[in-house]
């Protein structure tokens, strides 16, 4: 949004917030705030799963049309993706008994697993979780299917979930 100062971030409502009228740096921390919202989505759901085919059948019955499957190697998963609007739910099946899933599943049975935003800058706000003190699974980015850049954080700390982020652009 633009308001004739150059095309730096802008809420709606002239700064005013809950009543009181917002000045000078804190004004535009909260304008561009705002404004970065929006380029957060909620990429995936990721459940894990037993089977993808018994876990595919309930989506399919709801008239949704899962993906081809696909190996991540990486992760030692077999993956199907269920299109749902925006966003995506991720089946998450084992492919080796030392896989996290395989582990999650044996823990705690089948569920949701984790929680994927899709983020505009990784670099920047791995930088950021770091220089916070958060506890991320991987330390480093690493590159999943299709080319995609992720990293999860702990369930430590993000309130008992597992949460990925990816970067945004796909
Ligand atoms: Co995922």
């Amino acid at each position: 949004m633009e308001d004739g100062s150059g095309g730096r971030c802008v809420a709606p409502g002239g700064g005013l917030v809950s009543g009181k009228r917002l000045r000078g740096s804190r004004l535009s921390q909260f304008k561009c705030a705002a404004e970065n919202t929006l380029t957060f989505t909620i990429d995936h759901l990721g459940i894990a799963v037993k089977s993808l085919s018994a876990a595919k059948s309930i989506y399919e019955t709801l008239g949704l049309t899962a993906s081809d499957e696909e190996v991540v190697e990486g992760e030692q998963v077999r993956v199907a993706m269920l299109p749902v609007g925006e966003s995506r739910l991720e089946l998450l099946e084992a492919t080796s008994e030392s896989s996290a899933v395989a582990k999650f599943i044996a823990k705690r049975g089948e569920g949701l697993h984790h929680v994927c935003l899709r983020v505009p800058d990784l670099n920047a706000i791995v930088e950021r979780l770091k220089q916070d003190g958060v506890r991320l699974v991987s330390n480093e980015i690493k590159v999943g299917a299709g080319g995609h850049r992720y990293v999860f954080v702990h369930p430590s700390s993000a309130g008992g979930v597992l949460l990925e982020l990816v970067e945004g652009g796909h």
